[in-house]
C-alpha cells in the first residue's frame, strides 16, 4: 500500500492554510439503522423530514426559496414528495425538478417512483435528452437535465405546465444552471405564482441569494416589468447527519493515481474492517481500467476470489449496471463503487466507509484565444474533496484516503472551482439564448458573467456557420432549425447540410454514434484484440466512415448481443444509437430534410461532416516523427488519439469532432479530408487565414 499519514497523529502537521480542515470531518446527529427500516421509516429518519412543514410554509410564502443541506439529507427524493401531498400538482400543474446529469435524474427518479409505489413514467417521470418517460396527462412530478428545461423553454416560454421548479444541484453551477437562474428570474416576473426552489449542498446561498434580490438595473425594460421591489428568497439549511470522517494523506506524491487507488482499495479490503469502498477517477476510461485491475488484483493475491465486488458508475452507463451500484451489498461481499465525480452530491449511496480520492476530475476547458475546448483531467477544489469525504461517513465513522500529500491540498488545491459558464465554449449557449428572444447577450442576467472573449469568438464560429447574421440575429430557416435540433450546433449543421450533399441517411447515422460516449468496449489488457478488431471496421478516411460499417455490421447482425460482444462493441451504446437515429430521423422529416442515401460515396459524407466541422481542422506538420499537427485556427499542437482508426495513419489533413487533453491535445474522432474543401465550404472563414492549399 501507498504510505498513508493521518494528519495530527504519527508526523508533526503542516500549518493549515484551510481551517477546516482538522485532518477529521464532524458532521452532527448520528444517523440510524441503514437496511432494517421500511422505505416509509427510511423517509422519515432523513434529515429534511424535520423541516418539511417550514420548507412547505416557505414555499407557500416566498416566490424563490434557497434550500442548503448535505448531501443524502433528502433534498432530491423528498421534496417534491412533498409538494405534491401539499397540493402543488393538483390539476394540471406539474412540479420539476432539475438535475445537471442525466444519470441522476434517471436514478432519483426510479427511487421516488418506487418510495411512491408508482410505476416510473406515470405519476413520476423523467426526461432526458433523447429520452422521455413522462405521460403527459398523469405525469405530477417531473425529473429532468437542466439542459431539457431550457428546450422546453422555446415551446413554452413560461413554462406553464409547472407550479413548482426545483433546480438542483445548483451549486455544481453548470452552465445550464446558470442560464436557467437567469431566465427563472425573468419567468417569475410574469408569473408571481411560479415558485423556484434553488437547492444546493454547499453554502453558495448568500452569491445565490443576492442573484435574486437585485433586478439588473441598466435595462429599463425590466424594471418597468416589475414595479415592486423584489422579495429576497427565504433561505433553510438542512442539519446534516453524519459520522466523523478521518483524513489520510499521501506521505509522498504518487505518480500514477490509477495504481495507488487500486492499491489502495487492495489495502483497505485487507486492513480494514467490513464497509464499502467509494472510490473517485475522473472518467469511464480509467474507472473501467482500475475495475478490471482489481478484478485481477484480487484474483492474483490469493488464487481466489477477494469478496470484492467491483462496479464501475459514471454517466452512460447501462440502467442494468446502475442498478447493481444501488443494490444492497451482498452478505460477505464488500462493494467497491468506482466514480466519477457524480457520486461527490448527485447520487447517494448507501454503505459506503471508506472514500479513496484520486484528487483529480474531468473538466472542461475552453481557451477563447485559441478556441480550443478541451476536457481536462484537473485537480479538484477544495470544496469538492471535503464533498468527497463527506461521503465515508452516511453509516458510521468512516475513512477518507488522499491520493496526494496535505502539503498539495493546502497549497495546490483551489478553493471553489470556477462554474462552467467561464471556461466553457458559449456557441450551444449563444444559440439557445438567442432562440429564446435574448438577443443582448452579454447584457442578459447572469450569476457569474462568461468571458467577453468566449463570446465574441461564439458569435465569429455561430456567424460563420450561417447560423447568426450580421445583426447577430438567428437565420432563417438554418439558424432556427439548428436551435431545434438537440445537439451541439456544429452537428445540428452538418445534419442540416447533409440535405444538400444527398447523405442524411448516413449523417444521421453518424450524430447518433457521436452523441453516446463509446461504442467501443475498452478493457484493459485487451487493447491488441481492440485494436484488430477496429481494422474489420476500419476505413481509411477515417472515424466517421467507420462508424457507419460498425452500424451496418450492427443491423446486419439483427441487432444481436453476441455480435457486439465477438467484435469489443458496447451492445447498449448502440442500441442507444439505433434509438437516437430513429428519433433524429424524425425530427428531421419534420424540420423539410428527405432522408437519403449516398451509397458508397464517402466523399459526399465528409463534404458534409465538413460542413459543420471546418473550424476544427489541422494539417500534419512537415516531417513531424511523431504525428504532430497543428489546427488551422490557432496552430495549437494537436495529435491523433490513439483510439482512432486514423491513428499512425497519420493523413496530412483532418477534421476532429472534439480534443481530450491528457498530457496532450488529442483529436477525437477524426476524418481525413482535402484542403480545397475548407476553403469550399467556408470560404468567409479561411480565406485570410489559410494559405494557398495548392501550396502544399
Ligand atoms: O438530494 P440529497 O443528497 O439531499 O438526498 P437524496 O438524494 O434525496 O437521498 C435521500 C435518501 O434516499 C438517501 O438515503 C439515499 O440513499 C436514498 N436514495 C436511494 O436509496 N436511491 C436513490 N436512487 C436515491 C436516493
Ligand atoms: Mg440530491
Amino acid at each position: 500500500m501507498s504510505k498513508f499519514w493521518k494528519p495530527g497523529s504519527e508526523r508533526p502537521r503542516a500549518t493549515l492554510v484551510d481551517d477546516e480542515e482538522g485532518g477529521v470531518l464532524f458532521f452532527s446527529t448520528p444517523s440510524s439503522e441503514y437496511g432494517r427500516s421500511t422505505l416509509e421509516r427510511q423517509k422519515q429518519r432523513l434529515p429534511v423530514y424535520k423541516y418539511r412543514d417550514a420548507i412547505l410554509y416557505l414555499v407557500e410564502n416566498n416566490p424563490t426559496t434557497i434550500i442548503v443541506g448535505e448531501t443524502g439529507s433528502g433534498k432530491t427524493t423528498q421534496i417534491p414528495q412533498y409538494l405534491k401531498e401539499a397540493g402543488w400538482a393538483e390539476g394540471d400543474r406539474v412540479i420539476a425538478c432539475t438535475q445537471p446529469r442525466r444519470l441522476s435524474v434517471q436514478s432519483v427518479a426510479a427511487r421516488v417512483a418506487e418510495e411512491m409505489g408508482v410505476k416510473l413514467g406515470d405519476e413520476v417521470g423523467y426526461t432526458i435528452r433523447f429520452e422521455d418517460q413522462t405521460n403527459p396527462g398523469t405525469t405530477k412530478i417531473k425529473f429532468l437535465t437542466d439542459g431539457v428545461l431550457l428546450r422546453e423553454m422555446m415551446d413554452d416560454p413560461l413554462l406553464t405546465n409547472y407550479s413548482v421548479i426545483m433546480v438542483d444541484e445548483a451549486h455544481e453551477r453548470s452552465i445550464s444552471t446558470d442560464m436557467l437562474l437567469g431566465l427563472l428570474k425573468k419567468i417569475q416576473r410574469r408569473r408571481p405564482e411560479l415558485r423556484l426552489i434553488i437547492s444546493s449542498a454547499t453554502i453558495e446561498a448568500k452569491s445565490m441569494s443576492n442573484f435574486f434580490q437585485i433586478r439588473k438595473k441598466n435595462r429599463r425594460q425590466e424594471v418597468k416589468d416589475d414595479p415592486g421591489s423584489l422579495k429576497p428568497p427565504a433561505i433553510l439549511s438542512v442539519e446534516g447527519k453524519g459520522f466523523p470522517v478521518e483524513i489520510y494523506y499521501l506521505e509522498e506524491p504518487a505518480s500514477d493515481y490509477l495504481q495507488s487507488a487500486v492499491s489502495t482499495v487492495l489495502s483497505i479490503n485487507d486492513e480494514e474492517p467490513a464497509g464499502d469502498i467509494l472510490v473517485f477517477l475522473t472518467g469511464q476510461d480509467d474507472i473501467e481500467a482500475a475495475v478490471q485491475l482489481l478484478a485481477d488484483g484480487a484474483r492474483d493475491i490469493r488464487g481466489h476470489s477477494s469478496g470484492l465486488l467491483v462496479l464501475p458508475l459514471y454517466s452512460g452507463l447501462p440502467r442494468a449496471d446502475q442498478d447493481l451500484v444501488f443494490a444492497p451489498t451482498p452478505k460477505g461481499k464488500r462493494k467497491v463503487i468506482i466514480s466519477t465525480n457524480i457520486a461527490e452530491t448527485s447520487l447517494t449511496l448507501e454503505g459506503v466507509v471508506y472514500v479513496v480520492d484520486c484528487g483529480f476530475s474531468k473538466q472542461r476547458f475552453y481557451n477563447p484565444i485559441s478556441d480550443i475546448e478541451s476536457l481536462v483531467v484537473a485537480p479538484i477544489s477544495k470544496a469538492s474533496a471535503r464533498q468527497r469525504t463527506g461521503r465515508a461517513g452516511r453509516v458510521r465513522p468512516g475513512k477518507c484516503f488522499r491520493l496526494y500529500t496535505e502539503e498539495y491540498f493546502v497549497k495546490e488545491l483551489p478553493s471553489e472551482g470556477i462554474p462552467e459558464m467561464q471556461r466553457s465554449n458559449l456557441v450551444s449557449c449563444v444559440i439557445q439564448l438567442k432562440a429564446l428572444g435574448i438577443d443582448n447577450i452579454l447584457g442578459f442576467d447572469w450569476l457569474a458573467s462568461p468571458p467577453p472573449e468566449a463570446m465574441v469568438r461564439a458569435l465569429e464560429v455561430l456567424y460563420s456557420l450561417g447560423i447568426l447574421d450580421e445583426d447577430a440575429k438567428l437565420t432563417s430557416p438554418t439558424g432556427f432549425q439548428v436551435a431545434e435540433i438537440p445537439l451541439e450546433p456544429m452537428i445540428a449543421k452538418m445534419i442540416l447540410s447533409a440535405d444538400a450533399f444527398g447523405c442524411s441517411e448516413e449523417i444521421i447515422t453518424v450524430a447518433a454514434v457521436l452523441s453516446v460516449q463509446s461504442i467501443w468496449v475498452n478493457i484493459r489488457g485487451t487493447q491488441k484484440e481492440l485494436d484488430e478488431v477496429k481494422l474489420w471496421f476500419a476505413a481509411a478516411e477515417g472515424d466517421h466512415v467507420s462508424f457507419l460499417n460498425v452500424y451496418k455490421g450492427f443491423l446486419n447482425s439483427g441487432k444481436s448481443s453476441q455480435w457486439c460482444y465477438k467484435n469489443f462493441i458496447n451492445y447498449h451504446a448502440m442500441k442507444k444509437v439505433v434509438d437516437v437515429r430513429e428519433q433524429l430521423s424524425r425530427l428531421i422529416k419534420r424540420l423539410g430534410i428527405v432522408l437519403k442515401s449516398c451509397e458508397r460515396d464517402t466523399q459526399t459524407l465528409r463534404k458534409a461532416v465538413l460542413a459543420g466541422f471546418f473550424a476544427h481542422a489541422s494539417c500534419l506538420e512537415e516531417y513531424s516523427q511523431n504525428g504532430m499537427y497543428k489546427t488551422i485556427r490557432s496552430s495549437q499542437e494537436v495529435y491523433i488519439h490513439p483510439s482512432s482508426v486514423l491513428f499512425r495513419v497519420n493523413p496530412k489533413w483532418v477534421i476532429y469532432h472534439s480534443l481530450v487533453s491528457t498530457d496532450k491535445h488529442y483529436m477525437r474522432n477524426v476524418i481525413a479530408i482535402d484542403p480545397s474543401w475548407l476553403t469550399e465550404a467556408a470560404p468567409h472563414f479561411y480565406q485570410l487565414r489559410m494559405p494557398n492549399p495548392a501550396l502544399f
